[in-house]
């Protein structure tokens, strides 16, 4: 109730500005002591012991959010039983010309073409190497390639961030799903993706996630997906994150949309469709992670009982706050 008070006047502004102020306000120490009084909801019959890392609850903030490692203390304030940083490529980018997020109320939605704006892998590992050591949960990092980088050799630039942050994380995640970056989504094609799961597996000291992509077409087809599936089992992936947002704009009917990535509620189905596929075709030893449109409990559950053995929330946070946290917490108890 109070939060949608606050939403109402927040909604009001541009959404980068309100994003930027709520990662100031959450890098503040008093604002998280505030937090962490309110928002601590913590069971040991929460935790889960996924990939061989100990998570204090199943709930995490997705890519995106945090992409620069601003405020990890106050994510982890809020009640989040972990975090993704990123996505984080080699080199800074200042990513697409602003306006790049709408907001749709009615629809609970939101459209991004950010294209990876991030201060590069240098600057956001120096402010893990600061804050690492006053994290409980698992930090992961997300990992892209730079907009001007060819797919060729977009290996590399995976690589470069994995190995500088092999000693400030707790898992990676390979981004080969975000609609923003020309092509990106091409190396889930299993030639591109072969070579990249093999050299990542090389230099990475933790467990590799690998995010996918909720359009098997026309990026993917829809026989490459038990190829995708059988690489990243050939290459010991230890989860698989469903799903990224989605350029099915069809989705959002009310508004004519030409680029950008749907999340949030009209995002739903689409994603918690492919976890059931990867649920019936992978190993047991593969952790699934759901994300996309989950903004109640009831969204949390549909995507456990897909299969989830993680969550994770982005537009949920932003339409119902952080109570959603917490409401599911106790719904899973
Ligand atoms: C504004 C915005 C920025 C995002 N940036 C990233 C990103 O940098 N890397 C990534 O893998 N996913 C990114 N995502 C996708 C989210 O992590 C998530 O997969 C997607 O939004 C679906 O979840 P949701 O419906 O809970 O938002 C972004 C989403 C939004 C809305």
């Amino acid at each position: 109730m109070l939060y949608k008070f606050f939403r109402f006047f927040l909604f009001r502004l541009d959404p980068e500005v309100v994003h930027e102020t709520l990662l100031f306000l959450l890098s503040l120490a008093p604002v998280r002591w505030i937090l962490c009084v309110f928002c601590r909801y913590d069971d040991p019959r929460l935790q889960r012991n996924i990939c061989g890392l100990q998570f204090k609850n199943p709930i995490g903030l997705a890519a995106g959010f945090d992409k620069n490692a601003k405020a990890l203390l106050g994510f982890q304030a809020l009640g989040f039983g972990f975090i993704e940083v990123g996505t984080v490529t080699p080199r800074p980018q200042t990513g697409n010309p602003k306006p790049r997020i709408l907001r749709f109320e009615k629809e609970e939605a939101l459209v991004n073409w950010l294209g990876f704006n991030n201060d590069g892998i240098a600057q956001v590992v120096e402010r893990l190497k600061a804050v690492k050591p006053k994290m409980k949960i698992p930090v992961g990092l997300n990992v892209g390639k730079n907009s001007d980088t060819p797919l060729e050799k977009a290996t590399d630039d995976y690589v470069i961030c994995i190995e500088r942050a092999n000693p400030v994380v707790d898992f990676f995640v390979i981004n080969i799903s975000s609609p923003n970056t020309p092509e990106l989504r091409r190396l889930a094609e299993p030639h591109f993706l072969e070579e990249l799961l093999s050299r990542v597996q090389r230099v990475s000291r933790h467990p590799v996630w690998v995010k996918l992509s909720p359009d098997m077409s026309p990026d993917i087809s829809k026989d490459q997906l038990p190829q995708i599936i059988a690489l990243c089992e050939k290459y010991k992936v230890s989860a698989l994150v469903a799903t990224n947002t989605t350029t099915d704009y069809s989705l959002l009917s009310s508004v004519r949309l030409s680029q950008g990535g749907i999340s949030g509620n009209p995002l739903r189905i689409k994603s918690t469709h492919l976890l059931k596929m990867f649920k019936s075709q992978v190993s047991s030893q593969m952790a699934l992670v759901g994300v996309g449109g989950i903004l109640s409990v009831k969204d949390a559950q549909e995507k456990i009982n897909a299969g989830a053995d993680l969550i994770e929330l982005y537009t949920g946070l932003i339409f119902k706050g952080p109570a959603l946290i917490r409401k599911i917490k106790r719904t899973l108890l």
